[in-house]
């Protein structure tokens, strides 16, 4: 090859592999601005419901009008919950799943439920009474339909990926499969905020 031809071979692969790039980038940022508002939209949900919840628990535990440590314990962490601004969402859900921690099941948080004193027996039988279930199973759900909708998305991103970049990605993802620490849907907020900032 002479030297014009080099040029412009260098040129052309540099074309091609900026197109590459470039399309890289904005499908993992559509991908990134889709999955971080359908998270928002299920913690919306989620933080609509939990105010409900806790309207109605609170209720049914202050007409207990118990002196018990415990109970009066439980209430205070109530007022934790409902002193944040409901719209900051994602301070106001991760306030209601300190409240309830104890309660959830191992689909949610990884961790199996244990209730040995009657106090929080009490607590979880108010909680189920007022709807725990059903808030329950809407995160399971939502939780699960994203995390199968992100992951199809992802795979198909990957595949523009170089190695190095791939390998990366699903090493990152990976860390939102792993059972016990954060509930599953502040895992996959974490992986979509990080996929927002990776670049190549
Ligand atoms: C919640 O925050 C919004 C926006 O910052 C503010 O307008 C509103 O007054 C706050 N509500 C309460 C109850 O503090």
């Amino acid at each position: 090859m002479n030297n014009t031809k080099i040029q412009l071979f260098v040129f052309l692969s540099m074309m091609y592999l900026s197109v590459i790039y470039c399309s890289g980038d904005q499908s993992r940022h559509r991908l990134y601005q889709q999955s971080d508002e359908a998270i928002a939209t299920i913690s919306n949900q989620l933080v609509s419901q939990a105010i409900e919840l806790v309207d109605s628990v609170v209720e049914d535990l202050l007409v207990l009008d118990s002196k018990n440590p415990i109970i009066l314990g439980y209430l205070d962490r109530f007022d934790a919950f409902t002193a944040v601004n409901e719209t900051k969402t994602e301070e106001k859900l991760n306030a209601f799943y300190d409240v309830v921690e104890d309660y959830l099941d191992s689909d949610t948080k990884g961790d199996p439920v244990e209730l040995s004193s009657i106090e929080s027996q009490l607590i979880s039988l108010c909680l189920e009474r007022n709807g725990f279930d059903r808030w329950k199973r809407t995160v399971q759900t939502r939780t699960t339909q994203l995390n199968r909708v992100i992951y199809r998305k992802l795979k198909r991103h990957m595949d523009t990926l170089d190695n190095e970049d791939r390998l990366a990605v699903e090493r990152r993802w990976k860390r939102t499969l792993s059972r016990g620490g954060p509930p599953r849907l502040e895992k996959l907020r974490d992986f979509v905020q990080w996929l927002g900032k990776f670049t190549d």
